[in-house]
């Protein structure tokens, strides 16, 4: 057998790998605790619970989705859009369901770079960036993101000759892993560069509604003059209702953008199951999703609280995530990497955090702690680092 260069060139997923370090580690015996994946510990609210038991009983849902995206999806997403970011979108032209927000990371290179094309990547960054680039033959051209500029890429640190080989930047405000959010002006200055330099902006917005704070309220690229044009945001239920194992999601974009995209899908995979459809948009319109947010904010934002005191008592070095699950912390200086720190942490005490290299170089020196853990699990995880950071001094 000979696999593609395109699989043996690619390493293993992230996440995939520290599924299979937790694996082994438990087989040993040892009691693990993960604040690694962001996977809401929480379930998925009663109330779209009770949507799912009308809906998959629903025959008419049974059959092949229509590959954009069902009309009452589509028209469901228009509304919440206009209500949460003030942004109009047509609804039959300007948004498409996903089968979760990884869908449209993967796949959207493939509509944009030809074999040897070039593709900007702040780093660090979500790993399937740069790997559904090199899928699609591209060329990863990596920004760095470093805490003095608030972790925001330095577009005018992008060399002229970069930015005008690249056909489409990565973007992911609220960031994964660095938990920044970006202000409207940086849009701005994102949209005018890449008019400029004739790139593709495709914006991760997955973290939009989770933020602790009113005054960080996420913003979206559409609502910048001129952005349908050259922008697709990404947006996903995983993280707003707790639907992570649902897979499903949505792009909006001007209507070009959508068009191209839809050739590509409708050619790979037949949509999201329309029960499922059917759902997330009743739940965007749900009397209870308000409270449900609520309740959710309030949840993380104790947790965030309570995880920056520890931190803060051990001499750890990090920002207060504004937005997102993650903390993004720098290994301590006697450290020479973040994946040693991290194999020694699981070994030693049992707990998992993700090595900051895994999502590129300018990683190296830090680690990405996820609040998704039940409380407990949360206290007891700390309980270890702390003793993990006390013996090291
Ligand atoms: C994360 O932990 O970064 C994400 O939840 C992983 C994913 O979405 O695949």
């Amino acid at each position: 057998m000979q696999l593609s260069r395109r699989v043996t060139d690619t390493p293993p997923y992230l996440f995939h790998l520290i599924d299979e370090k937790r694996k082994a580690a438990q087989k040993k015996g040892i009691d693990v605790i993960s604040l690694a994946i962001g996977d809401p510990d929480q379930p998925t609210p009663s109330f779209v619970l009770d949507l799912m038991d009308e809906e998959m009983r629903d025959p008419r849902n049974h059959s092949y989705p229509s590959y954009k995206g069902e009309p009452d999806f589509c028209k469901a997403v228009a509304k919440w859009f206009d209500g949460r970011f003030g942004v109009e979108l047509d609804p039959e032209t300007e948004i498409m369901a996903v089968i979760g927000a990884k869908d449209a990371v993967s796949h959207l290179p493939f509509v944009f770079l030809d074999p040897g094309d070039s593709a900007l990547v702040t780093d660090p960054g979500y790993p399937v960036y740069e790997a559904a680039i090199g899928f699609a033959g591209g060329k990863v051209i990596r920004v760095p993101l470093v805490e003095e500029n608030g972790f925001l890429p330095d577009l005018g640190a992008i060399s002229p000759r970069d930015a005008d080989l690249a056909k489409i930047m990565f973007i992911n405000y609220p960031n994964n892993p660095t938990s920044a959010v970006a202000e409207k002006s940086f849009f701005q200055r994102l949209v005018t560069f890449a008019v400029k330099h004739d790139i593709v902006i495709l914006s991760d917005n997955a973290y939009s509604e989770v933020y602790f704070e009113k005054a960080d309220r996420p913003i979206s690229i559409m609502s910048v003059k001129g952005a349908k044009q050259i922008a697709i945001e990404i947006h996903s239920f995983s993280k707003t209702f707790n639907m992570t194992g649902w897979r499903v999601g949505f792009v909006t974009g001007g209507k070009d953008l959508i068009n191209a995209f839809l050739t590509l899908k409708s050619n790979f995979d037949s949509g999201v199951f329309m029960a499922i459809q059917r759902v997330a948009a009743r739940a965007l319109e749900h009397p209870e999703a308000a409270t449900f947010n609520k309740e959710r904010t309030a949840l993380f934002k104790n947790r965030r609280d309570r995880i920056a005191r520890v931190l803060t008592d051990l001499g750890l070095r990090f920002q207060l995530p504004r937005a997102s699950y993650y903390f993004w912390v720098r290994i301590p200086d006697s450290y020479p990497s973040s994946v040693e720190f991290c194999a020694n942490l699981l070994e030693e005490k049992g707990l998992i955090v993700t090595p900051g290299i895994g999502y590129g170089p300018s990683g190296e020196r830090f680690f990405r702690l996820s609040m998704t853990s039940p409380d407990e699990r949360i206290d007891q995880g700390l309980e270890r680092l702390k003793a993990f950071i006390k013996e090291l001094l």
